[in-house]
């Protein structure tokens, strides 16, 4: 049998997406490009490794069996390359974050003082949602993830390194702004605008509502911060948000923080990877670095 690793990395991403669509946009190649790989490699193997039926594809036996050393051949390279970056120091290799998209308004600082100490280390950064962030470390896709509270039901190591207070915003104009003590009866006829589903944030806002067994009005569903943010300044509702998305509107008097019983909400960031990761020296670092310095702030 003639396989080569290309063949495998092509054929991992096409069992793990299940089109050929698909694996060719992550890998940056053409489809048929993707198509021929498989071909080959099925050549080799003297199976097909893929079946269609209908429009969909699906492993045949022989795939399963060829994903599963696929997988293990590359993960063994993966292992080689990081002990050779081990071997050269702290201060090379690639270091791959995912971080919750709320993380981004300070993770960015972090990251920027990290690499301004470890100047030749390639830092890949991915903003994603709290779903989004929890399937991609199922993938085993990045090293470290910062994230709101991890999942009981996932294995991994986490441990908390700042608070994460979420607070209620109103536009600077709205009638309770200078209000001493809001109850949420007060807030029965308000909009709330809320974040797309699968946000942490959102996620949050609905547990302590139903916790207060309070009733909200839903107004619009935005994606993302900002979008919340706009909205509840060009006075669409009012909307529950991290205090570190709102630090630069609130100084500016672009947004308000209204003083309602029971909030803010005391969440806390975590720093987290798949129990049984092996980590590189360089994400040991980065870990460190992140702990100390939330320690130091919080
Ligand atoms: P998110 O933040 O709302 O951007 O998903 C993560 C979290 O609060 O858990």
């Amino acid at each position: 049998m003639h396989i080569t690793i290309r063949q495998l990395q092509v054929f991992e991403a096409v069992a793990r997406r299940l089109s050929y669509t698909r694996a060719a946009e992550e890998l940056h190649l053409t489809q048929p490009a993707v198509s021929m790989q498989v071909k080959q490699l099925e050549g080799s193997v003297g199976l097909p490794l893929f079946e269609q039926m209908g429009k969909k594809i699906y492993l045949t036996q022989a795939g399963d069996v060829m994903l599963v050393h696929a997988r293990t051949i590359m993960q063994h390279l993966a292992s080689a390359a990081e002990e050779m970056n081990d071997l050269r120091g702290v201060d090379s290799g690639r270091l791959r974050i995912a971080i919750a998209s709320t993380v981004n308004y300070f993770a960015t600082q972090l990251l920027a003082t990290f690499a301004r100490e470890h100047p030749a280390v390639e830092i890949f950064l991915d903003v994603t949602n709290r779903e989004s962030l929890l399937s991609r470390l199922e993938d085993n896709i990045p090293d470290l993830v910062l994230m709101g509270k991890p999942p009981v039901d996932m294995d991994l190591v986490s441990e908390s390194f700042m608070d994460n207070p979420l607070i209620m915003i109103a536009a600077p104009d709205h009638p309770m702004v200078k209000q001493r003590e809001i109850t949420l009866a007060d807030l029965a006829q308000e909009h709330f605008l809320v974040r797309e589903s699968g946000s942490g944030t959102r996620a949050a806002m609905e547990r302590f509502f139903s916790e207060q067994s309070f009733e909200y009005r839903k107004g619009m569903e935005l994606t993302g911060n900002e979008a919340v943010k706009q909205g509840v300044e060009a006075g669409l509702g009012l909307a529950i948000v991290s205090a570190h998305t709102v630090e630069q509107e609130l100084t500016l008097k672009r947004l308000v923080a209204l003083k309602v019983q029971g909030l803010p909400i005391m969440r806390r960031w975590y720093i987290a990877h798949r129990r049984g990761k092996r980590l590189s020296v360089t994400a040991k670092a980065f870990r460190r670095f992140v702990l100390d310095t939330g320690v130091r702030d919080a």
